[in-house]
């Protein structure tokens, strides 16, 4: 493993305590029964998983995943924190959630698991931790049996590029759009509980366009269905977001409205050559 994704794997070990215990996860509801996605794909795929197989990318430490085994679904989480699959387990193992958990590199998954999916499931802030998103769509598409369907919501890339270091309700652009490269940070607390102390807090991201994202899955043999963009979000990405009952953020009235999420559905075998 190179030292970003060791690096990274520090940070995301050290997250899993911090989410775990963070009102934005509300893990004592899911315990108690509460299904933990959001209402975004809860209303684009929940109707499609009910006894499919299902495959979670980058999982974390497997509410959502464990959230699809709930509403039918037959479920693999894969994450390469350990400490978020030792929680994914100890979670279906508590609440009596049949699950497969599988602890490894995205990057590395075909060497520990076989087989294939009715569905491949990923979400909300998992590109920027990839750094290459051929192999990437080429591992959705390696998972999927024919016909099967990938879902992605995601933090939009064009919503990344304005500073979240502002005090006013403002736009301010603060980051490249077209960043070749990785890019190094160290930021201070976590998204889901800004005061937390985080020690190994440097990361390595990269940016992959709304372009890249759409031209690998393609590439890769799968046929788009729906790009959609929403002027909402799930954390609070901006100071000046505002959370309504719905459980997702959105911009205070009167500011111009910029993507802040995609959701993205695709067929595998529906391309270029028509092949089912
Ligand atoms: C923002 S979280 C996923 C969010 C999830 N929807 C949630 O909020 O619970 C990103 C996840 O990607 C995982 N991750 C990052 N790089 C990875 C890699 N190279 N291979 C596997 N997992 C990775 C991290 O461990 C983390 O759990």
């Amino acid at each position: 493993m190179d030292d970003y994704r060791r690096a990274n794997q520090a940070l995301w070990d050290e997250y899993t305590g911090i989410n775990a215990a963070s009102p934005l996860y509300e893990l004592e509801k899911f315990k108690a029964g509460a299904i933990k996605l959001h209402p975004l794909e809860r209303a684009e795929l929940e109707g499609e998983v009910g006894g499919k197989d299902l495959l979670h990318l980058q999982c974390h430490f497997g509410m959502d995943t464990l959230s699809w085994a709930r509403l039918g679904a037959r479920v693999t989480g894969v994450d390469f924190s350990p400490k978020a699959i030792a929680l994914a387990r100890s979670l279906s193992e508590e609440l009596s959630i049949p699950a497969r958990f599988v602890c490894c590199d995205l990057y590395d998954l075909e060497r520990h698991l076989e087989g294939a999916f009715d569905i491949v499931f990923t979400s909300y802030g998992v590109l920027a931790w990839l750094p290459d998103l051929r192999g990437w769509a080429e591992l959705v598409a390696r998972y999927l049996r024919p016909g099967g369907t990938f879902y992605i919501a995601e933090i939009h890339p064009a919503g990344m590029i304005f500073s979240e270091k502002v005090t006013e309700p403002e736009w301010r652009v603060g980051y490249d759009y077209f960043k070749d490269g990785v890019a190094v940070y160290q930021d201070e607390g976590n998204y889901a509980d800004p005061a937390a102390k985080v020690e190994n807090n440097t990361s390595y991201e990269w940016m992959h366009s709304l372009g890249t994202v759409v031209s690998e899955l393609t590439r890769a043999g799968l046929c788009i269905d729906y790009l959609h963009e929403h002027p909402f979000t799930v954390y609070r990405q901006f100071p000046f977001l505002e959370r309504r009952e719905d459980t997702h953020w959105y911009l205070p009235e009167g500011m111009l409205r910029v993507p802040l999420l995609f959701s993205l559905r695709a067929v595998k075998g529906r391309g270029k050559s028509g092949e089912e």
